[in-house]
């Protein structure tokens, strides 16, 4: 039998003693986790914690201070500038808001990563493109500029163009943001979609306790005082079992609200 290499058995990501900082100010420090392929991985933690740093940090957005990143074992910063490249092109990342461009219908949206990074016809592109709206429930829509949407929609519209190059891994910074409970479930249904049909290994920054607990396989818990990583684990068992009671308390704090209003 053909011996696995270890491009073919690493962790999709695989983080040791990073270091986050912006100038003098260190953000993180010493946070080292792994995701596993296929997972559904959620960074999470009250605001100011770090959560779209530690995300800037992964996607080389902004270098880290100090420590190691490994995309399916291999090293991020050890690559040169062309491998990076390519590297970059094996995630998709889908932004508070969509991010698309206001000035281009979805149609054009989504063809762009497929128009700069692909050798394919305009034909093959359409074709492309019809699935991957397809993919997140927007048939029909090509034709539409953002503005015509919902919140709701133009996040799908953003995660079909992060689908765009079949990603091996999307990142979603706060996806469910200013969305109502319903369209926020709705997204979280079609994160596992995603994950069960495609197999795309998804890293979600997020604090919303119903997302956490309705698709994330684990948790990587960050704390602003810590200045680090907290707690990580299955989010139904760290409720439960943590010793820690700043995960707990998070982790059941609607429990506290809806107690608290019962009260009152
Ligand atoms: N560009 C920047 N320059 C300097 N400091 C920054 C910058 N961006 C964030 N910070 C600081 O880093 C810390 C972490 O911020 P970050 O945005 O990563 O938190 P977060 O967990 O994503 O919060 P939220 O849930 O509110 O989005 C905060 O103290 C913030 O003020
Ligand atoms: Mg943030």
């Amino acid at each position: 039998m053909p011996s696995l290499s270890a491009a073919d058995t690493a962790p999709a990501i695989e983080v040791a003693a990073l270091e986050c900082r912006y100038g003098d100010t260190v953000v993180l420090r010493d946070v080292s986790f792994a995701v596993r392929r296929g997972e559904i991985f959620f960074v999470i933690g009250g605001s100011g914690c770090g959560k779209s740093t530690l995300l800037r940090n992964l996607i080389g957005l902004h270098p880290p201070a100090a420590g190691t990143v490994r995309f399916f074992g291999e090293s991020f910063a050890d690559a040169g500038e062309a491998r990076r490249r390519e590297l970059l092109r094996s995630f998709g990342v889908l932004y508070q808001g969509g991010a698309l461009w206001s000035s281009l219908t979805l149609r054009e949206n989504v063809a762009l990563p497929l128009e700069e990074y692909t050798p394919l016809t305009a034909a093959e592109r359409d074709e492309l493109v019809a699935l991957k709206l397809a993919q997140v429930g927007l048939t029909g829509y090509g034709d539409h500029y953002p503005s015509e949407l919902s919140g709701g929609m133009r996040k799908r519209a953003g995660l079909a163009r992060a689908l765009a190059l079949d990603p091996a891994v999307v990142f979603f910074d706060e996806p469910s943001a200013g969305l109502d409970p319903l369209t926020s479930r709705s997204l979280d249904e079609l994160i596992l979609h995603v994950r069960d049909t495609l197999g795309t290994t998804c890293v979600v920054v997020s604090h919303e306790l119903a997302s956490i607990f309705a698709i994330a396989d684990r948790v990587l818990m960050l704390d602003k005082a810590a200045k680090g990583v907290i707690a990580e684990g299955n989010p139904q068992a760290l409720a439960r079992d943590s010793a820690d009671m700043r995960v707990r308390a998070f982790l059941t704090r609607g429990e506290t609200e809806i107690s608290t209003k019962a009260v009152t």
